[in-house]
């Protein structure tokens, strides 16, 4: 069996684009399980940069087969205008394969996920917009458009006729003038159009590929801490970005998925609202901010910047299952006299190691840090482990003693190159 899961262990954004791109030069399919337009995968070779949103990271490499599965919600137009961007950029053989089965993100739940923004006021999640939760929120309350309903004209036209008018009353309830039917058949049934080539069964699709033997690469979006269940809930996104998703967002068998990398930065950052014990509200923290040019690549807003979170890591090792680390944005480290590490909490007094459910209890957790020595050193030419500075080997270690996970990736900047591998995940 020749599957990995590739996850975000911290709240997103810790270069598992980066790392996908990387393993998907061995493997034969790339999957997008969950999530949608809402992640941003940056990926950098050759001197180029791309932005990946909801295609996956395979889409460079001609002979990967690309899966969006049925646990993703899909913006159609989005993600035309993603490929013709990628087009434009020179990207024009790629296989892609959309599932029946995954759910369309149409226009009201765009502004519905605006609307409930604003009206959230103080507590607002700090959502991309993307008209994510709202799509999820009708998956599950079952009045959602499936892909395989979108590209039948009829289906599609049915499926608005039921859906619209309930629609339009929770949009008027917010104060938002009402959509038209027709406005939107007409507009969405050419997106439908181009969509429809690539549209198949992916269940199928993947369960051939695991009997042929392929190298199946799952790619995550977000980050665990973003987790629907296991997440810092409100605060999360809509969907599970966790390996054990994989599965059912892919209609594929739990047997399947035994090697799970954990993508983490070596420190840690946060998009949107949501407790972070370990952030730095200092000038450190916009150090480390500028020198990881932390912004977020779909909403452009700065993040959040602090310390690794071995408490963090452990609760995301557990409830995904990752039995190796990718450790990212090693180099933004290099130059600090001391490094920190949070290895517990304390809570009212007590140390505690977990998250805890509560989120009043969690944002009253102080982290208990480990201090260890900086290293001055620029390692973003340092193509091998033994080459690392002595500090930032012991800071590496105590990372695997703390999480009781191996180190199989380092990166230490932005390009396929400044990549070490301590062990293959395809092996
Ligand atoms: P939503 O997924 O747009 O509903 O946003 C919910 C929360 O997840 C917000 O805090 C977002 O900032 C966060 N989020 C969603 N997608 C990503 C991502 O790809 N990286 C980091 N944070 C994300």
């Amino acid at each position: 069996m020749n599957n990995v899961v590739v996850v975000g262990s911290q709240w997103g954004d810790e270069g598992k684009g980066k790392i996908t791109d990387f393993l998907a030069c061995s493997a034969d399919v790339v999957v997008r399980s969950q999530g949608g337009n809402n992640a941003g995968h940056t990926i950098s070779f050759g001197g180029k940069k791309f932005a990946l949103q909801s295609i996956p990271s395979g889409i460079f490499n001609p002979n990967i087969k690309n899966v969006m599965a049925n646990g993703m919600v899909i913006n159609p137009k989005a993600m035309l205008e993603e490929l013709k961007g990628l087009e434009e950029r020179g990207i024009t053989k790629y296989q892609i394969f959309i599932s029946n089965r995954a759910h369309i993100i149409m226009p009201y739940h765009i502004l519905l996920d605006g609307a409930y923004e604003s009206l959230k006021k103080d507590n607002k999640i700090g959502t991309t917009k993307k008209g994510i939760g709202p799509c999820y929120a009708d998956k599950a309350n079952r009045i959602g458009i499936r892909v395989a309903d979108f590209i039948n004209e009829d289906s599609f036209k049915k499926c608005l006729e039921n859906t619209l008018p309930i629609k339009n009353r929770e949009l008027e309830s917010l104060g938002i003038a009402p959509l038209n039917l027709m406005d939107i058949f007409n507009e969405y049934k050419e997106y439908a159009k181009k969509i429809k080539p690539y549209v198949c069964d992916t269940s199928i699709l993947l369960e051939e590929e695991i009997e042929k033997n392929s190298k199946i690469l799952f790619e995550g979006a977000q980050g665990c801490m973003l987790c629907l269940d296991h997440g810092t809930y409100p605060y999360v996104t809509s969907s599970s970005p966790t390996a054990s998703s994989v599965p059912l967002n892919c209609g594929i068998a739990p047997s399947y998925i035994n090697k799970v990398l954990g993508v983490a930065k070596a420190y840690n950052t946060r998009v949107g609202e949501g407790p972070f014990p370990t952030e730095i509200h200092d000038e450190l923290g916009s150090y480390i901010r500028e020198r990881g040019h932390e912004y977020g690549t779909v909403t452009k807003r700065p993040r959040r910047v602090g310390w690794f979170d071995s408490v963090v890591l452990n609760h995301t090792r557990r409830v995904s299952g990752i039995n190796y680390l990718a450790i990212m944005l090693f180099d933004v480290l290099s130059g600090l006299d001391k490094v920190k590490i949070c290895r517990a909490y304390e809570l009212d007094g007590k140390e505690i190691n977990y998250i805890p459910a509560s989120l009043d209890e969690y944002a009253r957790c102080k982290p208990i840090y480990i201090e260890l020595d900086g290293w001055k050193e620029d390692i973003t030419n340092v193509h091998s482990y033994d080459e690392l500075p002595q500090n930032a080997k012991n800071y590496l270690k105590k990372i695997e003693e703390l999480t009781k996970t191996k180190i199989a990736m380092i990166s230490v900047g932005p390009d396929r190159m400044q990549t070490m591998v301590l062990h293959d995940m395809f092996e």
